[in-house]
């Protein structure tokens, strides 16, 4: 039997794309390795986002290159780098079989099938443009003995944020049919599932032929669910509705992804985000009112072209008003394409050791209030959705809040289990405790 390994980069729907992949493959006879070097077919799933995605493509086709002369193994690229450079990647990197872009998962079969025949190397990278546009379909297999699941809801993005390459990379926004969803879901909950993410880069300008908020109330009605999440929102698109529903509906877990990306006003205007720091924070209060137990999280970027010391100021002062539980920083990084690429000198470029200082900062202000956040829990009895075994603490399992915080625990579970677990020490980042009603062992 032949065999794949699959590499992802990215993001949650980078993921979601491999395990589609995965599927495809299965279907035509391969079977899955968790070794690279045993594998037939090597496929790298990559993303572009910053810089630094790319290098990390770079690197890992460096070690991939040795199998492929060791063994002859196929390796294909995929994802968002794909889309970007197409037929720039085989000039860059010669040794790869073929390119697919964020569109072309579905033809992978083809793909395979015309190298097989001993043709050239293969670039697929055009947009789907036929209507309905055709969302990969998870079978529920690869799901089986899992306790949380991902359904993609919509693709592309119809925002042009000055800085960011996924309207390049994912085409533009187009929804899935909502009764497609309903069907997807209850197939994964049928196999097990017991939390579900609907995943779009927009997801709650979602228009699948009902709202964001009516279909996350559908969904939550589906028999066997315990928890529903979505990722990523845009504060612009946060409706009254979607608010209420987090108010209405316990079942749509306290968490909620809101990336904020600057506290300054005339940053985020440069960046076309489409909302005041005043609005963000009116939203924020909207929600806690709504849902007082749910935790918030961001993305900020700092070191957007333009930004000063007093802009800079701005997003520490937000960061220490909003009280997020967590916050992903991220130093700007000029992307192809982009609006603030283009303009970088004109808005004025942030020297390298400016950014680095201000990230810095922003993180170390994050983290003492991630650990208030954390701390907060000690003492506490959690529910806690079993995932598995704790990676970072052997013998023991982990599992998620309904805030989405990371429990390591000790006691006996079974994956997808619901538990409650007491919580005893706390990180800035994760809580560890033990399952009610067992023994301490230390
Ligand atoms: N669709 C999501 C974000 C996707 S990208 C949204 O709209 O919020 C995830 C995060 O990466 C972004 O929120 C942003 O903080 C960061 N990011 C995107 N482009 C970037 C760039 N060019 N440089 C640095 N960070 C970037
Ligand atoms: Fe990128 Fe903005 Fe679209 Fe998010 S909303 S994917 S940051 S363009
Ligand atoms: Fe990266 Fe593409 Fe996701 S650029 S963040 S893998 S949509």
């Amino acid at each position: 039997m032949k065999r794949y390994f699959i590499h992802t980069f990215g993001c949650q729907m980078n993921v979601y794309d491999s395990l589609r992949m995965g599927e495809l493959l299965l279907a035509m006879g391969y079977g899955p390795t968790p070794v690279a070097e045993e594998a037939d077919l090597i496929l790298l799933n990559t993303c572009s986002i910053r810089e630094k995605a790319e290098d990390k493509l770079l690197s890992a086709l460096g070690r991939y290159r040795l199998i492929k002369h060791a063994r002859g193994a196929w390796i294909g690229i995929g994802g968002c780098i794909a889309q970007q450079e197409k037929e720039k990647l085989l000039k860059k990197a010669p040794f790869v079989d073929f390119v697919f872009g964020t569109d072309a998962v579905r033809k992978l079969p083809h793909i395979l099938e015309a190298l097989e025949r001993g043709g050239q190397p293969v670039v697929e990278v055009a947009w789907e443009e036929a209507e309905p546009y055709t969302f990969l379909e998870a079978s529920g297999e690869t799901s089986r003995g899992k306790a949380c699941e991902f359904i993609t809801i919509m693709k592309g993005c119809d925002n042009l944020c000055a800085y960011c390459v996924v309207p390049h990379t994912r085409g533009r926004e187009i929804s899935r049919p909502y009764a497609d969803i309903l069907a997807q879901a209850q197939t994964l909950l049928g196999v097990g599932i017991k939390e579900l993410t609907l995943l779009g880069q927009n997801v709650n300008s979602f228009a699948g032929g009902i709202s964001f908020a009516e279909l996350l109330l559908e969904v939550a009605k589906l028999p066997g669910l315990e928890r529903l999440r979505f990722t990523t929102s845009h504060p612009q698109d946060l409706s009254p509705a979607l608010i209420e529903a987090f108010k209405v509906e316990h079942k749509i877990a306290p968490h909620i992804h809101l990336p904020v990306q600057s506290g300054s006003d005339a940053i985020l205007k440069r960046m076309r985000r489409n909302y005041t720091v005043a609005e963000y924070m009116e939203r924020l209060s909207q929600l806690r009112a709504a849902r007082p137990d749910i935790a918030v999280t961001t993305d900020v970027i700092v070191g957007f072209p333009g930004e000063t010391e007093a802009d800079f100021e701005r997003t520490l002062a937000l960061t220490a008003e909003a009280r997020f539980d967590g916050q992903f920083s991220f130093i700007f990084s000029a992307r192809p394409k982009t609006l603030a690429a283009l303009k970088e000198d004109e808005w004025g470029r942030v020297p390298h050791e400016a950014k680095a200082e201000r990230l810095k900062r922003l993180q170390a202000l994050q983290k003492q209030v991630s650990a208030a956040h954390f701390q907060s829990q000690v003492g506490q009895v959690a529910e806690v959705l079993v995932e598995g075994a704790s990676k970072q603490n052997p013998g023991r399992l982990h599992g998620k809040t309904p805030q989405n915080r990371t429990v390591n625990f000790e006691g006996e579970a079974q994956v997808g289990e619901l538990i409650k677990v007491h919580i005893l020490r706390a990180s800035s980042s994760a809580l560890f405790g033990q399952r009610l009603g067992t023994p301490a062992c230390e």
